[in-house]
């Protein structure tokens, strides 16, 4: 058996996304600056490529930018929009539940000056419009919130915020950690108000170092790499063909017919969910009702979500306890700010899905998990 459950984390990539690559890296080897004929199809292929993307989110070919990942997008656009503005308007506004990506850049500026405040969450890991609003200050240029939390899945009120943001007298620019609603929510920027978002490859079969930003048309940035000038002066640095090759292919594939595929997606979660509310006792669902589509976080009390973990993992099932980056460190920053007892946080697992689970993949994990819930808590009561 060999079940991945893990795909907040990454995700397998396609075969075609593979193939792909290797057709960049054996016969579109060219560097798409180069004048010749070889360079020149890399860089029409690549302009398509950029062309699909913008179709996705009914955007412009021009405000997609090549990054290399979630990380480097999120940093790129936080401190190239606040260094723009430092003169101005030192103020952020962001959420105590984001990724380490945004948390650490955040406090890397804290400490040049700029002045934060992290919104918190109520227990179903979502902001307060209101407390959002209060927020907003003169001095404030920019709120860099996550659309979907990669540890439960909450889905922050973007519209909303975007919305009122527009009915400012004074310009404040709204940025969007996408990474994990990229593909899992059908949504577009223009529609939501958004400013800048972020999104990466890896967690939608694509492969891992390639992921790109939206800026929306005229929106400006002080860029963090400087250089050849690529990606119109905003990402300098020789285009990683073989990642936007393999990132197009993934796009074009997860795109074909999305709405049933978060359909899809969304019904493998909730049988998972009952399966595990009808077969195992005292546990807490930590994920909300109107969470996306592929992430399922349930606390096993009694039992140490890591042992559980390395118990499914000799079964063939992989599951994460919390974020892949935040899992090496002591507790979820996430379920402690959402308020979860020691001993929920302690019990917490991920289970994330992708299009490529399926219901018997629920079906062989549900015996598996009753099994390995059982023997775990026996054991700590013996203790
Ligand atoms: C919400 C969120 N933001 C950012 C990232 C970072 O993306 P990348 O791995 O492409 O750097 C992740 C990845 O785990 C994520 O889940």
């Amino acid at each position: 058996m060999d079940i991945y459950l893990d795909n907040s984390a990454t995700t397998k990539p396609y075969k075609e996304v593979i193939d792909k690559m290797v057709y960049a890296l054996s016969t579109d080897y060219a560097n798409p600056s180069s004048l010749h004929r070889k360079g020149i199809e890399v860089e029409k292929n690549i302009k398509n490529i950029r062309q699909s993307i913008a179709r996705t989110l009914g955007a412009k070919d021009k405000e997609i930018y090549f990054t290399s990942g979630g990380t480097e997008a999120n940093n790129a656009i936080i401190r190239g929009v606040a260094n723009l503005h430092k003169k101005r308007k030192n103020h952020i506004i962001s959420t105590v539940i984001e990724h380490p990506s945004v948390l650490n850049t955040l406090k890397d500026l804290e400490e040049d000056g700029f002045e934060v405040t992290y919104l918190p969450v109520d227990t179903t890991g979502k902001i307060d419009i209101e407390a959002f609003k209060q927020a907003i200050k003169p001095s404030t240029c920019l709120v860099s919130i996550m659309h979907v939390n990669n540890e439960v899945g909450s889905i922050q009120p973007i519209q909303e915020i975007g919305k009122y943001l527009k009915s400012l007298n004074d310009k404040v620019y709204l940025h969007i950690d996408a990474v994990q609603s990229y593909s899992k929510i059908n949504f577009k920027p223009s529609r939501y108000n958004i400013d800048f978002m972020s999104v990466s490859g890896h967690k939608f079969h694509g492969p891992k170092g390639i992921g790109f930003m939206y800026i929306k048309e005229n929106n400006r940035l002080k860029p963090i790499l400087t250089g050849g000038g690529q990606e119109i002066g905003i990402r300098s640095g020789t285009e990683n063909t073989p990642g936007i090759y393999g990132l197009g292919e993934a796009v074009s594939i997860i795109n074909k017919d999305l709405n049933s595929t978060i359909d899809k997606i969304n019904s493998l979660k909730n049988s998972l969910k009952d399966e595990i509310e009808r077969n195992i006792d005292d546990i807490k669902i930590n994920s909300p009702e109107d969470g996306v589509c592929h992430i399922l976080n349930v606390s096993f009390r009694g039992v140490k979500g890591e042992v559980l973990l390395h118990y499914l993992e000799q079964k063939g099932i992989y599951v994460s306890t919390g974020s892949a980056c935040s899992s090496k460190k002591k507790g979820s920053h996430v379920l402690n700010e959402m308020n979860l007892a020691p001993v929920e946080i302690e019990g917490a697992i991920r289970f994330s899905l992708s299009d490529l689970n399926t219901e018997e993949d629920i079906k062989s994990v549900i015996p598996v998990l009753v099994e390995s819930v059982n023997d775990l808590r026996m054991i700590m009561k013996r203790r």
